[in-house]
């Protein structure tokens, strides 16, 4: 059976493009997606994407996407922006959920300030894409199809 994975990016994301573009670049988050959905396709992957500016819609989404959910995926590309420092229910929703989800970053938020070194998240995520501006999304899909077709 084919895979699917969900994309879910959470507060500003929705302003890329236009936002601080000295650090996160002229890319869209259409276009983004839109180059992320191709790249899945490209290897037999379907793709579904969600941005929400609310904590709860992405709790919602990631639920919804667990086993025996109304929305259930193979897998969880996590942009949860300024989420990711600090949100427990988002930890606690993906630690809820048997699907492995990746935290994912335009910007290397090592590099940045010291409040963006915290995650609320990566210990309850299989691992971390961070730096490569759009193209963290692709390879953090390149990551889940790697981690959900291969033996361990
Ligand atoms: C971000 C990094 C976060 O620190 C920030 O709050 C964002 C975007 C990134 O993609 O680099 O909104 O998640």
């Amino acid at each position: 059976m084919a895979l699917t994975i969900l994309v879910v990016n959470g507060p500003n994301l929705n302003l890329l493009g236009t936002r601080e573009p000295e650090v996160y670049g002229h890319t869209t988050l259409d276009e983004a997606m839109a180059a992320v959905a191709a790249h899945a396709e490209s290897q037999g992957v379907a793709l579904r994407h969600v941005q929400s500016n609310v904590e709860g819609d992405l709790v919602a989404a990631i639920q919804a996407a667990g086993a025996g959910g109304d929305q259930a995926a193979d897998g969880i590309v996590l942009n949860a922006g300024a989420l990711t420092h600090y949100s427990i229910a988002l930890r606690d929703a993906i630690a809820a959920v048997d699907v492995p989800v990746v935290e994912t970053h335009l910007t290397n938020v090592y590099a940045r300030e010291d409040f963006r070194h915290t995650s609320a998240i990566a210990a309850v995520c299989a691992g971390v894409v961070a730096g490569f501006g759009p193209n963290s999304y692709r390879l953090a899909v390149d990551a889940l199809i790697n981690l959900l077709t291969t033996r361990r």
